[in-house]
């Protein structure tokens, strides 16, 4: 599809590049040149806006997703001698958060087809020690949220959902983040769908969970930085509780505001390369991701493609290799976390216990997918999966 001569043709392939544009720029240079760099007014207005776009009463911006989950659990009461039913085909922070709550994280089986932690599947985990539910929406694509929420009140459940995929993903007529949790997570990595290089953020439509999530992401303080240092700041402040740093900076906010607002020109971006990947791989002896259901949105954060040695002659890592060598950078998501050495060991998980996951784990790839990437880059990454299917 491209010439060999066209320098798009030589260039290594990233796996997700950011797409920035120079809104962001211009807004990380006032912010460089206000005088005020941490926590303010930018935090302020990424919030308020964040909170509108989603659809939900609150919203509490964080240094990143990991924090965003932690402190959801806590303000939720979550701790020592509770379970949080999870799935085990995720990140490992979407665990580590349970873990350092003091809580015991419990794992259930994804659905082979979406991927996703099922609300029977977590239903069947639900012991009497059982606190809250934790799906994550994988790769982009909405759990079964009203199952979810009918879950969480026949046992009397807290839902916190992961949807650091997810950000713009939507329910029936809700986005996620409205209702689809009670708490609900959102990562600004650099990798993600909304990047402010490092971020998370926590929706949710409770007000004493938002003013407990506040005070407890910067030390426990009564008063943020802004509120004391600002012209009409009051220096005086209370420690209510020993909280955590996980507060955000006007820096990243200023990526965040103008990320928001071009949201919808990237998501028709990715929607434009995930078609393009749909019909440039079809016939290949490989799995594509399934098509999603028709009241859910999915956010196309992952292009993730089962590589079955049985059926295409290649393995995962084989075929990852193959294509790194190609200048095609891919990615794994994820290895399932029982077959980590701490959950293993610390919770006796082994090998067997969960095959769907394991299924996938074994055999997943993720495709480069950015709006950064144009057209021939695409097809550039296509074209290299197809060389090595015809064994090229
Ligand atoms: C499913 C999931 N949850 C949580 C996280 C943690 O996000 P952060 O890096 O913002 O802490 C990630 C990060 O990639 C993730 O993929």
């Amino acid at each position: 599809m491209n010439t060999v001569t066209s320098p798009e043709a030589l260039e290594p392939i990233l796996f997700s590049p950011p797409s920035i544009g120079d809104a962001e720029a211009g807004e990380v240079m006032a912010v460089l040149q206000s005088g005020w760099l941490t926590t303010g007014p930018r935090v302020e207005r990424f919030e308020r806006e964040f909170a509108a776009y989603v659809g939900a009463r609150y919203a509490l911006a964080v240094n990143s997703c990991t924090a965003a989950l932690h402190l959801s659990l806590l303000a939720a009461g979550i701790g020592p001698g509770d379970e949080v039913v999870t799935t085990p085909l995720t990140f490992c922070a979407t665990a580590n958060a349970i873990v350092h709550t003091g809580a015991t994280p419990v794992f259930a089986d994804v659905d082979p087809v979406t991927m996703n932690l099922t609300p029977a599947s977590a239903a069947a985990a639900v012991t009497s020690r059982t606190r809250a539910v934790l799906p994550v929406h994988f790769a982009g694509r909405p759990v079964d949220v009203p199952g979810f929420r009918a879950l969480a009140e026949s046992r009397g459940l807290v839902v916190v959902d992961d949807a650091a995929h997810a950000v713009e993903a939507s329910s029936g007529p809700h986005k996620v983040g409205a209702v689809s949790g009670d708490l609900t997570c959102f990562s600004f990595y650099a990798t993600k769908n909304l990047t402010t290089a490092e971020g998370g953020m926590v929706t949710t439509n409770r007000r004493d969970w938002a003013e407990r999530i506040r005070v407890m992401s910067l030390h426990g303080m009564s008063r943020d930085a802004w509120a004391r240092y600002s012209v009409n700041g009051s220096q005086r402040y209370d420690v209510q509780m020993a909280g955590f740093k996980y507060n955000m900076s006007d820096l990243q906010a200023a990526l965040g505001i103008h990320q928001l607002a071009s949201i919808d020109d990237r998501r028709h971006r990715r929607e434009a390369i995930w078609r393009r990947y749909d019909a440039g791989l079809a016939g290949l002896p490989l799995e594509r991701p399934a098509p999603t259901r028709p009241y859910d949105r999915h956010a196309r954060h992952l292009y993730t493609i089962l590589v079955d040695e049985a059926a295409s002659g290649w393995t995962r890592d084989g075929l990852a290799e193959a294509l790194r060598a190609r200048g095609v950078a891919t990615a794994v998501h994820f290895t399932a976390l029982h077959l980590h050495s701490f959950y293993a060991e610390r919770f006796g998980l082994q090998r067997g216990m969960f095959p769907a996951a394991e299924f996938i784990s074994d055999r997943t790839l993720s495709l480069p997918l950015s709006p950064a990437m144009t057209d021939g880059i695409v097809d550039r990454v296509i074209d290299a999966v197809r060389e090595c299917m015809a064994g090229r």
